[in-house]
């Protein structure tokens, strides 16, 4: 089929790619010339584990990138609508660059004579496709949706860092649609894939994503609060998960205890869900705990390390890890920036190291020590935080040595204590 993509970040990259790599005719369009030129140069413009081989194979082939609106509507048969949903600063939705595409696209269905369909991918709170995006649609192509162009909600379940896998390795594909001709193209795109596919209205479509995701963070924020709980217990809050997900209507995953949450994903949408409720006068206690357990594990950390350094000030702190969580070099809303912060107000010297995250951070903490590797981070520091689950922290033995004082807090249960000369104590265990 021929599709166009609106929007190369991640998720529009990497569903462009994975279409082309099908067999599609793809045709990407941004706003941001060096965006586009370097997916027409076959580079991808954020970093996703076996993305650029993908890309190379296909640019100038079968997957093209344009600044041009025009021509990837006219020279198509269904645009993926990707574009970035961020939360405004009270945490609701900003659905900006929705009517944008949506506006963009519309004025462009007014002159094509055949049948094309719009799809949302992008994680928007249900309704958006129904209340905005037809309408805007409608508005600028002077057509009826589910008779002249067909509209669709194709949610996406990609994990930054293993998108493309997640990509060609569904559990499930939710197609939502209003009329049945737009589902059945929607579909046809999957054909070759042996997951459930899953029909539905695109309203629920849109909850199904925001679902997985308060799910998800639920378990999480579940999982901690009872790490806390075992803490206080003297009990191995790991063992007791490991006990607890072998229970197939658990599942082993997302029970993992520690600072909690980030990513530009799960706080972002447990907060918008809170907001959508709020709207339609339902207090949702639940997701808004979902929250609040999240934003105080890094306090829970800082009281850890007060309990061995009760007064921070002039302490030389390493914290170990940046990104917000390993794999990836992204640091939004990383729980590294709430602990480094709190570090700062209590007085600390702060030396941060992350394989791949510190040119971000230093965006944030411009004024913090940054080191090349985990062992120079340690250097002849009074402490010692992990903050991302990077492989790699696990590895670490002989660097402690070179801490003045050996007091390790671990945020990500990555150090295994024993036969190490140090002074460990995990977060929640
Ligand atoms: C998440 C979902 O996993 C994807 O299915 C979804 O498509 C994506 O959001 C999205 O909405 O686009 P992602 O944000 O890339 O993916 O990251 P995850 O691997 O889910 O991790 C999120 C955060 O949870 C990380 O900070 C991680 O450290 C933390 N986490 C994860 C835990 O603290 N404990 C766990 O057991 C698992």
């Amino acid at each position: 089929m021929r599709i166009s993509i609106i929007g190369t970040g991640y998720v529009g990259t990497v569903t462009g790619t994975c279409f082309a790599h099908l067999g599609n005719e793809v045709i990407c369009v941004d706003v941001d010339p060096s965006r586009v030129e370097r997916m027409n140069a076959g580079i991808p413009p954020i970093y996703e584990e076996g993305l650029e081989q993908l890309l190379r194979e296909h640019a100038g082939k079968n997957l093209k990138a344009t600044l041009d609106y025009d021509t990837a509507i006219a020279n198509t048969d269904i645009s993926f609508i990707c574009v970035p949903t961020p939360s405004d600063e009270n945490g609701k939705i900003d659905l900006r660059f929705i009517r944008e595409a949506s506006r963009s696209i519309g004025r462009r269905l007014k002159d094509k004579k055949s049948y094309h369909v719009v799809v949302v991918k992008s994680t928007v709170v249900p309704g958006t496709t129904e209340q905005i995006v037809t309408p805007v649609l409608e508005e600028e192509s002077g057509k009826k949706a589910g008779k002249d162009f067909g509209v669709g909600m194709n949610p996406e379940f990609l994990r930054e860092g293993k998108a493309v896998h997640d990509f060609q390795h569904p559990d499930r594909i939710v197609v939502g649609a209003d009329d049945p001709k737009a589902a059945g193209i929607i579909k046809s795109l999957y054909a070759g894939y042996s997951c459930p596919i899953l029909e539905a209205d695109t309203k629920t479509a849109e909850m199904i994503k925001y679902v997985s995701n308060a799910f998800l963070a639920t378990k999480i924020s579940f999982s901690n609060e009872v790490g806390n709980i075992c803490k206080r217990l003297g009990i191995d809050t790991y063992k007791v998960m490991e006990g607890v997900g072998l229970d197939a209507r658990i599942s082993p995953h997302f029970l993992r205890s520690g600072l909690g949450f980030g990513g530009s994903c799960f706080p972002k949408d447990v907060k918008a869900l809170v907001g959508k409720a709020s709207e339609v006068d339902y207090e949702p206690v639940l997701l808004k705990t979902v929250l609040a357990v999240n934003d105080k594990q890094p306090e829970i950390a800082l009281r850890i390390l007060k309990k061995h350094i009760p007064d921070l000030r002039g302490a030389r702190v390493a914290v170990l890890g940046l990104a917000f969580k390993d794999d990836t070099d992204d640091i939004r809303e990383s729980r590294a920036i709430p602990l480094i912060g709190m570090l700062l107000a209590e007085g600390a010297t702060v030396t941060a190291y992350d394989p791949m995250a510190a040119e971000f951070m230093k965006k944030v903490y411009p004024a913090i020590g940054y080191a090349k590797t985990a062992g120079d981070a340690l250097d002849g520091a009074d402490a010692c935080m992990i903050a991302t689950e990077w492989g790699e922290f696990a590895r670490l033995n002989g660097e402690f040595a070179r801490m003045k004082r050996r007091i390790v807090i671990d945020g990500r249960r990555m150090v295994d204590p024993r036969g190490k000369d140090i002074v460990y104590e995990g977060l929640c265990w």
